[in-house]
């Protein structure tokens, strides 16, 4: 049987870090008030003119370093992002020639913050498949772009930056991505969307949220997507060594955990040094515990997150 077994993973955030502080000189607001509800202390954003490419590239050439390959080595790129540099072509064609890959075959996807989830089923697909042996898959956002500053509501949560994981295929063995559970409910659009066109280049609308409506899923979906993968492969909650839940908010992340019955020792927090960077949070935490040695070869990790849409999913993988 033909798996996507994981090769490396990078990671890129903007040099500057912006805390709450500073936003609260800025808009009505304060470090206890963010930090009480959300978690998030600090958050990096994109310097003037740096677009969601270039994070992507920075991040990319991380995780192909750490895979020991070259742009040219991969035969996909699928980016998840909801703030690509232009409407069109897809943001992934960018980074394909900066990377110096040549052939194959790059794309955008689209799915907010679930959207590394999405880009992740499509590239493993594409491997079992045959399509690809070697895929690079990113999740690189530039929110701050799309956020409006006077909503204190809204732009105290976002960040920006960019992760990627390299996949390679793998005849047999235990190792690789088990299975991914992609789902998505339009009935809930307004909930979460922007109110403009797309674009990393300032010429979007603006993100407009039902935060309580927003919560009130996330911690449902993200924890029923987890139990439907351990479900699907026999596994149980005492078999995962790590959950990887998207960063939105520190206290959807502590129900998630409880709801799968895992200590939050097994759990990957990040959302207090990058809050939320939409579908950059999963690789984001990946590379972080992949380069301080916490997932390590043989691990059993979930992936697990929910956006815009609503959409929502899972993704479970032996490291
Ligand atoms: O990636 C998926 C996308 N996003 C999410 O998953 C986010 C999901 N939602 C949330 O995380 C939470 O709903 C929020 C953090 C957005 C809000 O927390 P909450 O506990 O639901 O607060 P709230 O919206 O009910 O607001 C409570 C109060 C309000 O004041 P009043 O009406 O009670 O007087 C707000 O005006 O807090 C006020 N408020 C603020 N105060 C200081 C809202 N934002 C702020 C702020 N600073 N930044």
């Amino acid at each position: 049987m033909k798996r996507s077994v994981v090769a490396g993973c990078g990671a890129y955030l903007p040099e500057r870090i912006v805390t709450n502080d500073e936003l609260a000189k800025r808009i009505e607001t304060s470090d206890e008030w963010i930090a009480q509800r959300t978690g998030i202390r600090q958050r990096h954003i994109a310097a003037d003119g740096e677009l969601t490419s270039d994070l992507a590239i920075a991040a990319s050439r991380r995780a192909l370093e750490k895979a020991g390959y070259n742009g040219a080595d991969m035969d996909i790129i699928v980016l998840a992002t909801a703030t690509p540099d232009n409407t069109f072509p897809a943001t992934a064609t960018k980074v394909q020639a900066a990377l110096g890959m040549n052939g194959g075959a790059a794309f955008d996807i689209q799915a907010v913050c679930t959207g590394f989830i999405y880009a992740l089923a499509m590239a493993d697909n594409m491997i079992r498949l045959g399509q690809a042996n070697r895929a690079l898959v990113i999740g690189a956002e530039v929110f701050s772009r799309i956020l409006d500053w006077d909503d204190r509501g809204t732009c105290v949560l976002f960040g920006d930056g960019a992760g990627a994981v390299v996949l390679e295929a793998a005849e047999g063995g235990e190792r690789g991505v088990l299975s991914t559970h992609l789902f998505s409910d339009g009935r809930n659009y307004e909930s979460l969307y922007v109110d403009g066109g797309p674009g990393s280049t300032g010429t979007a609308g603006f993100l407009r949220m039902a935060g309580k409506e927003v919560y009130r899923h996330a911690v449902v979906r993200m924890a029923e997507s987890v139990d439907l993968a351990l479900d699907a492969n026999g596994l149980g909650h005492d078999d995962l060594n790590w959950l990887v839940p998207h960063q939105a908010n520190l206290r959807i992340i502590e129900s998630t955990g409880k709801k799968l019955h895992l200590p939050m020792e097994k759990v990957i927090v990040t959302v207090d040094r990058q809050a939320n960077t939409s579908a950059a949070t999963i690789p984001l935490a990946l590379a972080e515990a992949c380069d301080d040695g916490r997932i390590v070869k043989g691990q059993l990790v979930a992936l697990t997150a929910m956006g815009g849409g609503f959409t929502w999913g899972s993704a479970l993988v032996r490291w």
